[in-house]
């Protein structure tokens, strides 16, 4: 058999979501609601997806999936109005050309859905099956279209729960996921016959299962309750995205990564082996992450690189960054777009890296502001030291040179360079650059005023009575 075609439904107003943006667009544990669909049809072999949309959402679903899914082809219709699933799954047949004899249809905002739902569908399709629909048993079948079968247990269609009478409302238990295969041109004769006679005045693709029940034969799967955790609302969400970080979690375990409590890693990011991320870590965007790093208790990572055995201490912020390998990083720094912190480098306690650069074992163990920095290997930062990087109007660099070493309280007032070896005395306010191997010192000198503590204690003393 050749082409398999993949039609994602998602022309759906989304209105619950009450947000300008469109619902399908939302983010769930890093990609869009819609991604989670498209990629699933992908991975069950589609060679070609079409995405129905309405007017509104439609340059902005074009703008996520072309760059998304480079190798298959994604494309968008859109439906002229919503007049039903029926309708929405004509407008992509009649919108696609004739190659795939195979047609998968999924519904565009079930992000827990997965390739293995789709795929014994399609493989349920042959001799006896020109229609095959993913069904699950459910206690509380209310509010799903209901699996009607004759009495040797074969698929006679599909009645979906407004058009059930009360009594066979609580009898039919077997549901419809809203995820179907079906043989292009039974399904497409099958639509071409849809009416709309039905309680929501809709045309129904669930109606085609009668059709094809009596062309070719249908069938029903029996898979995962996961298909059906459609979001309609943000509450709907969230728990579908929970759903989706502890599924992450566990592909990562099994990966050999120690993933604690409820770590939340987006779908987008990687881990080497033997890596561990406590709880509470949130990992986001394109970060990735070497082999045996720690990511400690509540830190937050977004599009950050993470080299091989670096350790992030509790409570650092990274964003937009590299560091490692094998530096430490935290607990409380932060590190911000732009920098590279480099190998065995030191990022301490509330110390604030923006755009700068450290080499190969250079430190600020403590307190400091790097800003547009660039910091050659072995350097030291003492506590306190601040890069004054902006004067208001302009950023300027600070460059240290390999081995130097900033005393504690400087002020390092850019542009300057601080040459190799040089030593910056504790409490110096550099303005000028200081040559390799140079001293710089900016403090009035130490006067002692012997025996004077007492005198101004006793002083102040009296002036207070
Ligand atoms: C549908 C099924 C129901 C099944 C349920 C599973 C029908 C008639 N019923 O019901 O049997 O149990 O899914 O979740 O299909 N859409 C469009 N254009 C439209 C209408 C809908 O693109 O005109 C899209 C929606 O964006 C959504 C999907 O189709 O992604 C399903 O539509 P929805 O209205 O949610 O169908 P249900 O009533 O839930
Ligand atoms: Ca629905």
């Amino acid at each position: 058999m050749s082409g398999l075609l993949a039609v994602i439904l998602a022309a759906g107003q989304g209105k619950r979501m009450k947000s300008r943006l469109p619902k399908v667009l939302h983010p769930v544990a890093g990609r869009p609601l819609l991604h989670h669909s498209i990629a699933a049809a992908v991975e069950a072999g589609a060679s070609r997806v079409v995405v129905v949309v309405s007017e509104e959402t439609k340059s902005s679903v074009d703008a996520h999936v072309a760059s998304e899914f480079p190798s298959t082809p994604v494309v968008t219709v859109v439906q002229p109005s919503p007049r039903g699933t029926g309708d929405a799954a004509r407008v992509a047949l009649d919108a696609s050309g004739e190659d795939a004899d195979r047609v998968l249809v999924l519904c565009g905002d079930t992000p827990l859905i997965r390739a293995s739902d789709c795929a014994p569908l399609v493989a349920a399709l042959g001799d006896s099956a020109s229609m095959a629909v993913l069904s699950c048993e459910l206690d509380d079948p209310r509010g799903y279209g209901r699996i009607l079968r004759d009495g040797s247990g074969r698929v006679t269609g599909i009645v979906e729960d407004r058009d059930l009478s009360s009594e066979r409302r609580g009898s039919l238990r077997e549901v419809n996921a809203g995820v179907y295969a079906a043989r292009a041109d039974v399904l497409r004769a099958g639509l071409a016959g849809l009416r709309n006679d039905n309680a929501q005045g809709e045309y129904y693709l669930t109606d085609v299962v009668a059709h094809a029940h009596s062309n070719g034969g249908a069938v029903a799967v029996k898979g995962s309750a996961d298909a059906l955790v459609g979001v309609n609302d943000r509450s709907q969400l969230a728990h579908a995205e929970e759903a989706l970080f502890r599924r992450i979690a566990e592909r990562h375990r099994l990966a050999g990564v120690t993933v604690r409590g409820d770590a939340r890693i987006d779908d987008t990011v990687t881990i080497g082996e033997d890596s561990t991320i406590e709880a509470g870590v949130r990992l986001r965007g394109k970060t990735k992450i070497g082999a045996s790093v720690l990511v400690d208790v509540g830190s937050v990572l977004t599009d950050a690189t993470v080299g091989e055995g670096t350790k992030i201490h509790p409570y650092s912020v990274l964003e937009e960054c590299a560091v490692g390998p094998r530096a430490l990083i935290g607990p409380f720094a932060r590190v911000r777009p732009g920098s590279e912190i480099g190998e065995e480098a030191h990022v301490g306690n509330f110390v604030e890296a923006k755009k700068t650069k450290m080499g190969k074992g250079a430190k600020a163990n403590h307190l400091a502001y790097l800003g547009d920095g660039d910091i050659g290997p072995g350097a030291n930062i003492g506590a306190g030291t601040i890069f004054c990087n902006y004067d208001g109007f302009t950023k300027s660099v600070t460059t240290i040179a390999e081995g130097a070493f900033i005393g504690s309280d400087s002020q390092l007032v850019a542009p300057v360079r601080i040459g190799v070896g040089a030593y910056v005395a504790t409490g110096t306010t550099v303005t000028q650059d200081v040559p390799d191997d140079a001293l710089a010192i900016s403090r009035t000198k130490q006067e002692n005023k012997l025996g004077y503590a007492s005198r101004i204690k006793r002083r102040l003393a009296a002036k207070k009575k």
